[in-house]
């Protein structure tokens, strides 16, 4: 019998589609917030309001900053810990949602452009954005849950892959180079830098473990405004070489996929998943630029974060 001719390493054919496919669950009511708690310009009209003049933060912003990082990091902390088999991202809302507001902060995607929940929960397929909604989680998902807060007139954005019981063996990687990814794309950041300096290091790591980067959805300036003009790639763009500068805030959050990043929406317009099924994961700090490289706003005064604690590594 002849030899079958054998491939190198992981292929695309030898991935498995996520199945069954995530579906649309039932999506409960908007959660409220106690009146004491200072609200961002949009929590209102879904209008995120005029944008700030600069990129560069001042001191007070800074320490702000500090503050709503530290706070979305402990958060995130919190909310992995409810990951298990036969929760629903609904539950995981509502107590992501008591959290921050027993904080004293404002859960920033609320109402945010219109989306209609507390936090965002993304499994398997789905890329970002996923509505918390009736579905269970199931042994063997992975979910994106991405925590924002306001406090003190600022936003900490922060997200985390968490694999519930047991993940198969693609998905295990997929998970831990995106991770990997994101703290390449960290350590490129500096004074001076060009901006496409980060989406090179994560662009080249994803290429190394033939992983996709989704392009649609990129890292964002973030202080006083959910998202700023500020754009982060998380690709490389020759011409996208903007230098970077002490005092600059803003997220690293890369989306590689096991297949294809091509992506589709669904008709709630803001669930992204990939066109062909295949796994997707997502993690997300938010840094300040200095002199010398990037401190990192989302971890807690002992240096903690969700990434590394609920690592399966
Ligand atoms: N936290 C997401 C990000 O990383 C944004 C969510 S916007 C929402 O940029 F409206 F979907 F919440
Ligand atoms: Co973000
Ligand atoms: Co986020």
């Amino acid at each position: 019998m002849a030899k079958r001719k054998r491939s190198r390493g992981a292929t695309l054919e030898r991935v498995p589609v996520s199945d069954p496919p995530v579906r649309p669950g039932l999506v409960g009511p908007r959660r409220r917030v106690p009146g004491h708690i200072e609200r961002p310009p949009y929590a209102r009209t879904g209008e995120p309001g005029p944008s700030a003049a600069s990129s560069v933060r001042s001191a007070a912003e800074i320490q702000a900053m500090r503050r709503a990082g530290q706070m979305a990091a402990e958060v995130l902390l919190f909310a992995g810990k409810l990951v298990a088999p036969g929760v629903t991202t609904d539950s995981i809302d509502a107590e992501v949602h008591e959290e921050i507001v027993r904080r004293g902060a404002y859960p920033s995607p609320l109402n945010y452009r219109g989306y209609p929940k507390s936090v965002c929960t993304s499994i398997n397929e789905v890329i970002c954005h996923g509505i918390p909604d009736s579905r269970a989680l199931a042994d063997g998902d992975i979910v994106n849950i991405d925590v924002t807060v306001f406090l003190d007139g600022v936003h900490g954005d922060t997200s985390t892959t968490f694999e519930v019981g047991e993940v198969d063996e693609h998905s295990r990687l997929l998970v831990r180079e995106t991770r990997t990814a994101m703290y390449l794309g960290i350590a490129a950041v500096k004074d001076g830098a060009p901006v496409n300096a980060i989406g090179r290091a994560i662009e080249s790591h994803a290429r190394t473990h033939r992983l996709g980067v989704v392009r649609e959805f990129i890292g964002h300036g973030v202080g006083t405004e959910f998202h700023s003009g500020l754009q982060i790639p998380h690709y490389y763009e020759r011409n996208h070489n903007t230098p970077l500068a002490t005092g600059m805030t803003f997220t690293i959050e890369p989306m590689l996929t096991l297949g294809s990043p091509d992506l589709y929406m669904w008709d709630d317009q803001w669930t992204a998943v990939t066109a062909d099924q295949r796994r997707s994961a997502q993690f997300e700090h938010t840094l300040l630029c200095l002199d010398y490289g990037a401190e990192i706003l989302t971890r807690t005064p002992a240096g903690e974060g969700a990434a590394e604690v609920f690592s399966g590594d």
